[in-house]
């Protein structure tokens, strides 16, 4: 089971990252996206990420262009045939994931491992949509992936121990750090960090804290790299609600339910970074100020 060459689909935020982690690692690497703008949109953020790491000497100028030397681009999934892994990373939807696995289930070589890189919808639903569940595993890598340590691997009622073995060390030769966990909504790491978020917004919306005191406790009382709010604007406000719900439907637990907060500010378009505004006004991006139309 020797990967040799990788496929993603999809080349947004997750897809363009994996792909550089991929191609940096020295793994032929081809990204397929659906319309030429997408992939220059993609490609370029790998380009910015490659220059600021040899800006911040954690990789050489020679490393560099090697990565860029073992990108391939491309918007036809037959172009993904020789591949013997293909992390898909297109947009959260169930049903157009299912479709492109439909698709890609006809143009992979029997022995080519499927992987999702979902952050919360099921994998074995996914694998359903293909003939071959035992060589679909998820491989569900953190933003910003070229900084992220970890990759958690998710292996179904089905998997293959031999695949789910062979995901672990190719996230090794990532560089990466693997950890396994089963396919339940939010895996290890969103199933718990989605809560705390959750909580941080009821902690806001009950007037316990400010937006910027509740990130300085959590960053300066528990040294977490950036407080809740900045975090989910990070992330993305609206990816976040959508995570809680589906973690809300798989679980019925109140402390997945998402806040009225959460929900008036995706209604609203408050996406967070992304979008210039969130918990934060990024309207100065260096200098983000609380969102104070927020307050009660
Ligand atoms: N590529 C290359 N360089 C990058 C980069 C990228 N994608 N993103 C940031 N950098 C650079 C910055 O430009 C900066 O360089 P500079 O000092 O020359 O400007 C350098 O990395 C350090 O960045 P920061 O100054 O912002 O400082 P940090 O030390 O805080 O590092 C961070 C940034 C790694 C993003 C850190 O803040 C962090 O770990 N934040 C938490 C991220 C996190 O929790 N991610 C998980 C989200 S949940 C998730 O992904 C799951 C999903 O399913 C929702």
């Amino acid at each position: 089971m020797e990967i040799r060459k990788v496929g993603i689909v999809g080349c947004g935020l997750m897809g363009s990252g994996i792909a550089q982690v991929c191609a940096t690692a020295g793994y032929p690497t081809i990204v397929r996206e659906v319309s030429q703008s997408l992939l220059e949109k993609g490609l370029a953020a790998i380009d910015r990420s490659l220059s600021k790491l040899v800006e911040n000497e954690a990789l050489t100028a020679e490393q560099r262009t090697s990565a860029l030397g073992h990108l391939q681009q491309t918007l036809r999934l037959e172009d993904l045939s020789g591949c013997d892994i293909v992390i898909e990373a297109i947009v959260e939807n169930l049903e157009r994931k299912k479709e492109l696995l439909a698709e890609l289930d006809g143009v992979l070589k029997a022995a080519a491992i499927f992987a999702s890189n979902t952050s919360s919808l099921s994998i074995t639903e996914m694998m359903t949509a293909t003939r071959r569940g035992p060589q679909f595993i998820g491989l569900h890598f953190f933003n910003p992936a070229p900084l992220m340590q970890l990759v958690e691997v998710i292996k179904t009622v089905v998997s293959d121990p031999e695949v789910v073995r062979a995901g672990f060390e190719f996230a090794r030769t990532l560089g990466k750090t693997p950890i396994l966990t089963t396919d339940r909504a939010g895996f290890i790491v969103n199933r718990l960090l989605v809560p705390y978020l959750l909580d941080a917004v009821r902690t806001f919306e009950e007037g316990v804290g400010s937006i910027e005191d509740i990130d300085q406790g959590m960053k300066l009382g528990c040294n977490h790299p950036m407080g809740p709010f900045t975090l989910l604007d990070f992330v993305g406000i609206e990816t976040t609600y959508y995570i809680a719900e589906i973690l809300f439907n798989e679980y019925r637990e109140k402390r997945f339910a998402p806040p009225p907060l959460l929900k008036r500010m995706v209604m609203a378009g408050l996406y967070g970074r992304k979008a210039g505004k969130g918990f934060y006004d990024y309207t100065d991006p260096k200098n983000p100020r609380p969102n104070r139309l927020l307050e009660r």
